[in-house]
């Protein structure tokens, strides 16, 4: 399956970056490219119709793919600005992300894994701009806490940890096979 993968930090030593490179090894099956949000400019309604090329590339990229991975962390409560001003862009004029399957991951230090982000993130992607299909969260919620003890060499090291993020992606690969309209 070809995914992309939209990651919500931009730290060079990210744990989101970790179970992202994690997954990518992981999944070897699967094709996953790691979209390049940091180098988008800020949203700006006034440029939407014509917008910058690296726009309409990562606009291209998107449209291009079967599914999307979101591995962010929380910040204040929610998602980081570079991952909304993403889905910004992404909301808007051709309309790339309506009815496109969407797993949403993540990791923090905390001790409930981005559980907010993870709801305000659901809440986010259910705008009638982006209107997503996301994978329903029972028993697909991948919160990765204390994730400074979980990640190794820049690797997730926590067998649990890995296991559980297996059937979540078996899951995942089944429910976008059999809802792919
Ligand atoms: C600006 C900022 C806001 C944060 N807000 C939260 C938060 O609301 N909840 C939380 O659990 N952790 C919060 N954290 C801690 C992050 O979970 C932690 O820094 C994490 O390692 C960031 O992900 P990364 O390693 O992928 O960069 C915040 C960190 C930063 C830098």
């Amino acid at each position: 399956m070809k995914v992309l993968a939209l990651v919500g930090s931009l730290r060079a030593d990210s744990f989101n970056s970790c179970v992202m490179e994690t997954m990518k090894e992981r999944y070897a099956a699967w094709s996953i490219s790691v979209a390049d949000i940091g180098s988008l400019p800020f949203y700006n309604q006034d440029v939407e119709l014509i917008p910058p090329p690296i726009v309409k590339a990562f606009k291209k990229q998107v449209s291009d793919t079967e599914a999307i991975i979101i591995v962010t962390p929380e910040y204040n409560w929610s998602i980081p600005g570079v991952l909304k001003n993403a889905l910004d862009w992404l909301s808007r004029v051709e309309l790339v992300m309506v009815g496109k399957p969407v797993l949403i991951i993540g990791a923090s230090t905390g001790m409930i894994g981005t559980l907010r982000a993870q709801t305000h993130l659901r809440q986010i992607l259910s705008g009638p701009g982006l209107n997503a299909r996301v994978l329903p969260p029972a028993g697909n919620e991948v919160l990765v806490n204390f994730a400074d003890s979980k990640c190794k060499n820049g690797r997730l090291a926590d067998e649990q940890t890995l296991l559980f993020l297996d059937q979540v992606i078996n899951r995942f690969n089944d429910w976008v096979k059999t809802n792919t309209p």
